[in-house]
């Protein structure tokens, strides 16, 4: 089954309480993660002191500590652990208290081979680096449990610990014997007979009839292309289980007497875990966030990630659990980013929801795989630009308390369905080119630009708030995400819809008859086949009338497309497809039926929009705009200044100073403004 939009939990509100409670009685949260564990204890006394400093008032601490506080199956060296978290309290500084379950010790792999993970050609990995267990094997569950309900019970009730941090970026997967067994049982409760099974997967196709659940294994390195049904499933057995991982040492904490919000960190577009279905699991929504400073679209790509933590949240204000300071170091050549655009990155999450920025780590490592990754604190220490800059940005998120928990309201919503996602990214389709997250991020882009808030939205999410729903590609639309979109549509919103949309089933196998068949009646229009398109494109021309786009072109791939009722816009001007429609409308229904060139783009997302007012009218090239509660961001990530007409006798939160009619923000800068009333 696809997931769709959940009903809201019944302890959901329960949930998002507990950590609306813990900002409001600390502000932003602002930290990292801590590893005392790593230090000597004369290096503790520093770190709190420069904490303090530098306004920190928030670290999660423990999240590899597993062989530190376990050396031994069994033994618990509480000791270090007691004096930090009494330290940090001392401090005034919460902690957010991790199970250390993503790196267990070596010993257990000793003990219990089998919960070593195994990757798809059969290598069994070795202890020496970090994750390696295998989510189905009960000896590491077990193990895990143990620690996380010892840890759980010895300090619930520290009043230091303020939230809970359930292992660390969930996404280890496994195609042992472990999983093996797992995977039938998943998949025996899915379809409850083989038979069944055969049938969705359509196993005739290259002979793969099952005789019985136990014939199957994951989908291992084989001769040749696997079954993409079999590769869906997997994808799903394997985000089911590790939620089920996080779940265990969830309620185990409860269990304990905790009463904290309990999270994990998720990762943004991360494609091994399905963000909607674990939303709902987490207390508050925690995501990883390291964009690239050496690409110059990272401000525009991260903040779609942004808007996904915040509509995985249901709009609540979320965290952003990791960022670096400066530079990683896990990309083959790693750019630093200055503090200005530290500052000017963690100044956006908050626009876009965030009611916490942290980062991973508070001190440089000196030794281990991540000595060159940044962190607040690097290894030259406090007397650097980096660590002032942190100071900077703990002084900005002190002014900036007056936001917390107040919501970004949009009215245009983009749909993306994670195992939509999974099951149009196998290989052997009309072209490998086409790509999900791409398409997501330029439509998105198109919004970002314009400074329109944007929700991101999963199949069947009710969408009668929206004015503007965008599908820049989903490549299964089940019944109930069609009728939803039907639904907005006759409700008077207006969609856009592009290319290879609705093309498969829930399984992955394609919905035969004129495409795409769960939307055609939508878009009235309907297409034959999916081609793709030569290198450098073709041609598109618009019919008279129409604002017409100076290099127009279409790209990648297109669809032999016929109108059922539908006016053509624009047409392919040249090759296989020349004269038939590449841009409809319906009604209020635009279609697309190729990847088309960024100025087409905007025209036809210009007609959609109409009327959809950004945060500020036409934000110039490189700011950001975007309205949260009462407070305008203004976030220039240009290289010019930017001068724009703003509401006079605005303040700016960040300097206390009142704004004119016009506000000027130098490149790399920042405004918060409120409006305030003079009487
Ligand atoms: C991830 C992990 C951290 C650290 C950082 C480095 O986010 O959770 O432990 O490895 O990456 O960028």
């Amino acid at each position: 089954m696809i997931t769709g939009a959940r009903a809201p939990r019944t302890t959901e509100l329960a949930q998002g309480d507990a950590f609306a409670r813990l900002c409001a009685d600390r502000g932003l949260l602002f930290g990292g993660d801590y590893n005392p564990e790593q230090w000597p204890r004369e290096v503790w006394q520093e770190d709190v002191a420069l904490m303090e400093r530098a306004g920190v008032t928030f670290v999660t601490v423990g999240v590899f500590s597993w062989s530190t506080l376990e050396p031994e199956p069994g033994a618990r060296e509480w000791a270090w652990l007691d004096e930090v978290l009494d330290l940090l309290h001392g401090h005034g500084i919460a902690v957010d208290l991790a199970t250390p379950t993503a790196s267990p010790p070596p010993w257990l792999g000793i003990l219990h081979p089998e919960t070593l993970p195994v990757d798809r050609d059969g290598v069994r990995l070795a202890a020496g680096s970090r994750n390696q267990f295998a989510p189905s094997a009960r000896a590491y569950r077990d193990a895990a449990l143990r620690i996380a309900t010892d840890l759980a019970e010895r300090y619930a009730a520290h009043p230091a610990v303020r939230m809970w941090h359930v292992g660390n970026e969930f996404g280890q997967v496994d195609y042992g014997d472990e999983a093996a067994r797992a995977f039938r049982a998943w998949l025996r409760e899915k379809y409850g007979s083989i038979a069944a099974l055969n049938e969705a997967w359509d196993t005739r196709v290259w002979s793969q009839g099952y005789r019985d659940f136990d014939d199957i294994v994951p989908p291992r390195r084989a001769p040749y292309l696997l079954n993409p049904a079999q590769t869906l499933d997997f994808h799903r057995f394997t985000s089911d289980e590790l939620r089920e991982c996080f779940r265990e040492q969830r309620d185990a904490i409860r269990r304990a007497g905790a009463t904290q919000p309990i999270t994990t960190n998720l990762m943004g577009f991360f494609p091994l875990v399905d963000g909607w279905s674990w939303a709902g699991d987490l207390d508050v929504i925690a995501d990883d966030q390291y964009p690239d400073p050496a690409v110059p679209d990272s401000p525009q790509k991260v903040a779609l990630v942004q808007d996904l933590a915040r509509s995985l949240g249901q709009g609540r204000p979320w965290l952003l659990m990791e960022q670096a300071a400066s530079a990683v170091s896990w990309r083959p050549h790693n750019l630093p980013k200055s503090p200005a655009r530290m500052r000017l990155d963690s100044l956006q999450a908050i626009a876009r929801g965030a009611d916490g920025v942290c980062f991973f780590q508070w001190r440089q490592a000196r030794a281990g795989a991540e000595r060159f990754h940044s962190a607040m604190l690097p290894h030259a220490g406090a007397d650097t630009d980096a660590f002032r800059g942190v100071e900077r940005l703990g002084a900005d998120l002190a002014r900036l308390r007056p936001v917390v928990g107040s919501r970004v309201d949009a009215r245009v919503a983009i749909l993306f369905d994670w195992q939509g996602w999974w099951a149009g990214s196998e290989p052997a389709r009309p072209t490998m080119r086409h790509d999900t997250i791409e398409q997501l991020e330029r439509w998105h882009g198109a919004l970002w630009r314009r400074g329109i808030a944007t929700d991101i939205v999963p199949p069947g999410a009710d969408l009668s708030r929206y004015e503007v729903v965008l599908v820049s590609h989903s490549y299964v639309i089940e019944d109930d995400a069609a009728d939803r979109l039907r639904r907005a549509a006759a409700a008077g919103a207006r969609l856009v819809i592009g290319p290879f949309s609705g093309v498969a089933d829930a399984h992955g196998a394609i919905l035969t008859g004129r495409s795409p068949v769960p939307l055609r009646d939508l878009i009235g229009a309907s297409g034959e086949e999916w081609v793709g398109l030569p290198d450098d494109g073709v041609a598109l021309s618009f019919r008279p009338g129409e604002p017409v786009p100076t290099t127009a072109r279409a790209s990648i791939l297109a669809e032999r497309l016929r109108t059922d009722g539908a006016e053509v816009l624009a047409t392919f001007a040249e090759g296989e497809l020349a004269g038939r429609p590449a841009v409809t409308r319906n009604d209020r229904v635009w279609y697309l039926a190729a990847v088309v060139s960024e100025d087409v783009l905007a025209a036809v997302l210009d007609a959609a929009l109409a009327g959809v007012s950004g945060a500020v009218p036409d934000p110039p090239q490189g700011l950001e705009a975007v309205r949260r509660g009462d407070a305008l961001f203004l976030l220039n990530h240009g290289d010019a200044a930017a001068d724009i007409e703003v509401p006079s006798g605005s303040e700016d939160l960040l300097t206390g100073q009142r704004t004119s009619r016009r506000a000027t923000v130098a490149p790399g800068e920042a405004m918060v403004l409120i409006e305030r009333r003079t009487t």
